[in-house]
């Protein structure tokens, strides 16, 4: 647990048991100037004789007779800055610090931010925690910054927490009880059973769901605050486990199988920070939660299924089930009165292998609406990049007995996946396959191994985008 305060005091005059120091191609930063006159120069001399130059990230720690200090590389990007700081504190016992500011006076935010992603612990399943309480004095920062990095690093937490979470716990119906959780702050929530399911003729969703013996759940969120000044809906994918059905998966890629729910997590996340920052947007979401499995029940390769849209689709792999339980919610989103929508799935390996395992694919429908999303991940330090919505491409998906069939060829796989989902909705459509983000196979800059809560922040920008044009 990371505490963050904003204090009027500097390096030199300020008490602490630990104070960090920033480091940029070998210099420090004002405040350390100004401690290490009171040092007679000792800091700039331990620099030049380690000859630490100070790349991002790496530090040098001083057991000096004024008290312990830590240079720290401070990089370029302030965000990253605070995540490897939180992270190499961590490793540390000091349960106290005062921490030189990066910027100028009121820009405290994005190291604020960093510091509260990279502090982010999963030890729910640990029967030993190994996370200290620490507790940072940011020199100079504004209190309603940190405020601000606080809200949104809960929704992010929130989303991490949920793709974390083994497919054993997380099922489709806790995940509902957790959107359900939302309700305490005046988020309304609307969770819908098989049957509800059923009745509404989501045939899509269900197929995919009917392997399994736990029952799917169709989750449905509101947050309408008065005066709100836009109204942004939004669909993510809900899979609490993906075995691929009988297009089995392999066991390796198996593996990162119980955060199919990523855009689900990424959609509750912004929910829980746009609630408590009291944003003036509308939003809606809508999860189909189920999982992937096989059973004497579970859905074939050939069935045909009748889709909410009523449009028919041929099933050609199983294991293509995130645009078929997406295409019933997505309709049921245009249903609802969207006038524009943001999806988020981790819906293809072709994507990854397209642009790796940091880049989310963009894909718009509508130019405008799509360039105003890049816009706002690019604002929240989210990478993502276009892919075409090629219409060449959409003869792969013909079917000779249905009006369409679930998978293309090899080639292209995440743009038939992409104008597979744009079938089923005629409002502008924003689809950002975060199959390679979502999940990290190591420690990164902002966070440790597993769910990055990517998406949430992009959702927020785009959000705020749209209240304040
Ligand atoms: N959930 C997977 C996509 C995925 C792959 C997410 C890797 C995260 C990491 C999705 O349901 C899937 O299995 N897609 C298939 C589609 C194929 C059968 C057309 C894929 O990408 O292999
Ligand atoms: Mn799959
Ligand atoms: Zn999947």
């Amino acid at each position: 647990m990371i505490t963050l305060r904003a204090t009027r005091a500097t390096l030199a005059e300020g008490q602490a048991p630990l104070k960090v120091l920033w480091v940029r191609e070998g210099r420090l930063l004002p405040q350390g100037e100004a401690l290490d006159a009171r040092l007679g120069g000792l800091l700039r001399r331990t620099l030049e004789e380690a000859r630490f130059h100070g790349e991002a990230g790496e530090s040098l720690f001083l057991a000096a007779a004024e008290g312990h200090l830590l240079l720290f590389g401070a990089g370029e990007d302030p965000r990253q800055a605070g995540g490897r700081l939180a992270q190499a504190l961590g490793r540390l016992a000091f349960p106290e610090a005062l921490v030189e500011p990066l910027e100028a006076e009121g820009k405290a935010y994005p190291l604020a931010e960093g510091l509260y992603m990279g502090a982010y612990r999963f030890e729910r399943h640990k029967s030993q925690a190994r996370e200290k309480a620490l507790t940072l004095g940011l020199s100079g920062a504004q209190e309603e910054e940190l405020e601000r990095a606080r809200k949104v690093a809960e929704g992010v937490y929130f989303a991490r927490d949920l793709v974390n979470e083994p497919p054993n716990v997380l099922n489709p119906e806790a995940l509902a009880e957790t959107a359900l959780s939302l309700e305490a702050l005046g988020v309304e929530v609307e969770v819908l059973d098989e049957e509800a399911i059923r009745a509404l003729g989501m045939g899509a969703f269900l197929a995919v769901a009917q392997g399994s013996e736990n029952p799917p759940r169709f989750i449905s969120l509101r947050y309408a605050p008065e005066g709100a000044k836009a109204r942004l809906d939004l669909v993510g994918k809900g899979l609490t486990f993906d075995s691929g059905g009988y297009s089995l998966k392999p066991t390796e890629s198996m593996a990162a199988m119980k955060g199919d729910m990523a855009g689900a997590a990424a959609v509750l996340g912004a929910f829980r920070s746009t609630a408590l920052l009291g944003l003036p947007v509308e939003l809606r979401g809508y999860i189909a939660a189920c999982e992937n499995l096989i059973s004497g029940r579970a859905y074939r390769v050939g069935d045909v299924l009748k889709t909410l849209s009523g449009k028919t689709v041929e099933v050609m792999n199983t294991d293509a089930e995130g645009r078929l339980t997406l295409a019933d919610a997505l309709a049921y989103a245009e249903r609802q009165g969207a006038e524009r929508l943001l999806e988020l799935s981790t819906l293809t390996g072709a994507a990854v292998v397209a642009l790796g395992e940091e880049v989310a694919a963009l894909f718009a429908t509508e130019a405008a609406w799509g360039e105003r999303v890049r816009q706002a991940a690019e604002r929240a330090g989210e990478k993502v990049w276009p892919l075409p919505l090629e219409g060449a491409y959409r003869e792969k998906l013909k079917s000779p007995v249905a009006d369409l069939k679930n998978v293309g060829d090899r080639q292209g796989g995440a743009i038939t996946a992409a104008l597979f989902l744009a079938e089923f909705v005629g409002v502008p459509l924003v689809h950002l396959d975060i199959a390679g983000p979502a999940f990290a196979k190591k420690a990164h800059p902002l966070g440790p191994e597993g769910g990055t809560g990517f998406g949430v922040r992009t959702i927020l920008e785009t959000a705020q985008s749209l209240a304040a044009p």
